[in-house]
């Protein structure tokens, strides 16, 4: 699944990749909430998941420049765009990029961290076939503190029916499909953990924000 999975994604992202980040600002909604929510405290480990171009991790690192950024991609297309436009940027803390496979990468081999305490995975888990896999590893990577924050496709519940059918035919054509148990299966994995669990429907449903989080008190 993997090379077939990164060779997809090579061939999708190779001609997109330099109007990627000013096509999805206008449909990836919700991304920046979710860096938000992230509020890493000093000398936090935060990776995200599927980090694409990096957009995110740039954001987050001017946000928060005393965390430590991390980025895993199954693209290696993505990747070079993302380093490049690291380097480029004037993001104040380094953000260290590796190329894996959502499902199973070896987080200490390609970083040298096990663990981490912010992990994010952004408009990702409705590319990845293997997406309940994807997400189990994501829980896994968690430190016992840590917190895992998810954004996606949501339900689309409060948006006209057109509005719906239209959306899923043009996702398609871009290997997306939104995940319909996207929140019972989070809500799931994050009780089997012993985690505290929040669920967010943005934009009338357009966008879900899943949150796993250790239980207080
Ligand atoms: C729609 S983009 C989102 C990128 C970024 N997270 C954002 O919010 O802009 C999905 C990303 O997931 C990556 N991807 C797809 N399947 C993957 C997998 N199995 N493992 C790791 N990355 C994967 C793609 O290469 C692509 O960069």
């Amino acid at each position: 699944m993997t090379e077939a999975q990164a060779a997809l994604m090579d061939r999708m992202y190779r001609p997109q990749r330099r109007i990627y980040d000013l096509t999805r600002k206008h449909y990836l909604l919700g991304r920046d909430e979710t860096i938000d929510a992230l509020s890493p405290t000093p000398g936090t480990h935060v990776l995200e998941i599927c980090c694409g171009t990096g957009r995110n991790l740039i954001r987050a690192s001017r946000l928060y420049p005393q965390a430590r950024f991390y980025g895993v991609d199954i693209s290696s297309v993505m990747l070079d765009e993302a380093r490049a436009k690291a380097a480029g940027s004037q993001s104040a803390a380094p953000i260290v990029f590796a190329e894996g496979d959502a499902t199973d990468f070896d987080a200490q081999a390609l970083f040298g961290v096990a663990r981490f305490e912010r992990i994010f995975i952004s408009y990702a888990l409705s590319m990845i076939p293997a997406w309940r896999a994807a997400l189990a590893h994501a829980f896994d990577l968690l430190t016992p503190e840590g917190e895992l924050h998810v954004v996606d496709f949501g339900d689309q519940a409060g948006l006209p029916l057109w509005f719906r059918v239209a959306l899923a035919k043009w996702l398609a054509c871009f290997h997306v499909t939104p995940r319909g148990e996207l929140a019972s299966e989070f809500a799931a994995q994050a009780q089997a953990r012993g985690l505290a669990h929040r669920h967010e429907a943005m934009y009338r449903g357009y966008a879900f924000h899943e949150a796993a989080a250790p239980r207080r008190g």
